[in-house]
């Protein structure tokens, strides 16, 4: 794709015309330009949000990566990215916009040389856009290289905001790797960064049903009064997904399934479902609850470790029908790895709403299907009166919160079977996103970055958060580690986990909720 011309595009809304306006003028420098995210996901997010009108009219964007490339050769690389990722056709107006926009500046990550090329270029790229001096700085890359781009960032005086102009930074997961590496990293984050400054960013803070779940709970007040130990037996979080590790093996070799998701996307999940309800919806007010959760779950003693979590790995098996290798075949994966692809936890709040209340979280690759669900399952009712059926045998009603790939909310109820005898069954209220004109495009980045270029950290992680989370899940990986699993591979792919985690809840009495 050739340098496109200057096209008349739709205005930008702005002013008071518009319910959200676009974000501020500014420069999106993005690190880690030519890997996965960015084509995946980045990419298709600020095109999606120039579509909403959101992006500013004033803006650029920069990609930083190692390869040697012209500015012609990248708009070319992410024209063809944008053929198999944007989320809607492409309009060739605003593509040619955006395209025109966009410049590359090539460098290794650690050589002061790349921030100083990157200065001349932001020099350049600034006026040219009248993006005024703001700049985002998204760094896309491998984690190893946070904690360094920042300071080069630093030292090259690309971090300073002055005349008014702001300078951020949006770090992706994951934010060290246990508690003390994320404290050293915070260190050097915080070393040369305001924390209002500092986006930790969490893509599943994104999803339209997870920001919905502070807005069911707090906008309708005829949940508030049964949302604590009183009425709710427990609590599930599952993030399943059918897929593998992909080409992700070597991440995946280290993270493992408690890093990847639990440790970040599935504790922010249950800080929605079990916070105080904010003082308003200030940031520093829904962090401070936030927070205040992660720090009352009670992190696990060693020898809890092994009576409250279970971690799994798929052998060979079935997915979508078709055979599937096992996670020690994939590609770059040692054949003897002791990796979990799978990780169950049970885990408590030791608060007053919430003290007994277990909160089962579990996540996997290679599961049956793809689905993130949250399902809340209260009480029975006290006494049966229909049928002299016992209570025990009564289903207990359940809410379910259905992130993905379904957006929605089901809540399940008795009702009585038509007839002229009293029979019950269970039925389901139902909410979809879809009857209500959610928008299909969406990657989930869109809300993150938009928050971003206004300044709005509510969706980000403070630095508070990240410790919090890891204090949670440091004492699992210790024990973990210490004790290499002998049973891997314990579950074929294609199946709902190892034995092990069904046994977590049949010991207590419970299930687990596949829908
Ligand atoms: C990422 C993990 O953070 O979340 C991946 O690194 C995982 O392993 C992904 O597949 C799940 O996100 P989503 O939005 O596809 O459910």
């Amino acid at each position: 794709m050739s340098l496109p011309p200057d096209n008349p595009l739709p205005p930008v809304p702005s002013g008071n015309d518009c319910d959200e306006c676009p974000g501020d003028p500014c420069t999106i420098v993005i690190f880690g330009a030519s890997g996965d995210l960015t084509k995946r996901k980045l990419l298709p997010a600020l095109y999606n949000l120039r579509c909403y009108g959101l992006l500013p009219s004033d803006f650029a964007i920069v990609g930083v990566a190692r390869r040697d490339l012209t500015d012609d050769a990248f708009r070319n690389q992410l024209g063809e990215d944008m053929q198999k990722f944007a989320t809607q056709d492409l309009d060739p107006g605003i593509w040619a916009d955006f395209a025109r926009r966009t410049y590359y500046c090539a460098g290794e990550f650690d050589d002061p040389a790349t921030y100083d090329k990157l200065k001349a270029r932001l020099d350049e790229v600034a006026p040219r856009h009248n993006t005024r001096g703001n700049c985002l700085f998204y760094l896309a890359t491998p984690p190893s290289f946070f904690g360094s781009i920042v300071e080069r960032l630093g030292a090259a005086g690309l971090a300073t905001q002055e005349n008014g102009a702001w300078r951020r930074v949006i770090i992706e997961k994951p934010f060290g790797h246990d508690t003390e590496s994320a404290l050293e990293l915070n260190r050097r984050v915080t070393g040369v960064l305001e924390e209002s400054q500092i986006y930790r960013i969490d893509h599943y803070l994104g999803k339209e049903t997870v920001q919905n779940l502070f807005v069911f709970r707090f906008a309708n007040g005829v949940f508030e009064p049964v949302w604590n130990r009183r009425y709710i037996d427990h609590v599930q979080i599952t993030v399943a997904e059918n897929i593998g590790v992909e080409d992700r093996g070597p991440y995946f070799e280290e993270a493992g399934m408690l890093r990847d998701v639990m440790q970040n996307h599935m504790l922010m999940l249950l800080a929605l479902i079990a916070a105080e309800p904010p003082a308003s919806f200030e940031a520093e007010s829904v962090r401070n609850e936030k927070v205040k959760v992660l720090q009352a779950v009670r992190p696990l003693l060693p020898e809890e470790v092994l009576q409250r979590t279970v971690r799994g790995q798929y052998g060979p098996g079935r997915s979508r029908e078709e055979p599937v290798s096992g996670y020690r075949s994939e590609s770059r994966v040692s054949p003897t790895s002791a990796t979990e692809t799978f990780a169950a936890i049970k885990l408590f709040v030791d608060n007053w709403r919430w003290a007994g209340v277990p909160f089962y979280l579990r996540a996997g690759k290679r599961l049956p299907t793809r689905k993130t669900e949250i399902m809340i399952q209260f009480r029975r009712a006290p006494l049966m009166l229909f049928n002299e059926t016992p209570v025990q045998q009564l289903e207990p009603n359940r809410l379910i919160m259905h992130i993905q790939p379904t957006e929605g909310i089901t809540m399940q109820i008795k009702a009585k079977t038509p007839g002229p005898v009293i029979k019950l069954q269970n039925v389901k209220l139902e909410f979809n996103y879809r009857d209500f004109g959610s928008s299909s495009t969406a990657t989930g980045y869109e809300r993150l970055l938009y928050d971003c270029m206004t300044g709005d950290t509510t969706l980000f992680h403070r630095a508070d958060m990240v410790m919090a989370s890891w204090k949670i899940a440091t004492p699992i990986l210790d024990v973990w580690k210490s004790l290499p699993p002998r049973e891997f591979p314990n579950y074929p792919a294609g199946s709902w986990g190892p034995a092990a985690a069904d046994q977590l809840l049949d010991k207590d009495g419970r299930k687990w909720w596949n829908g």
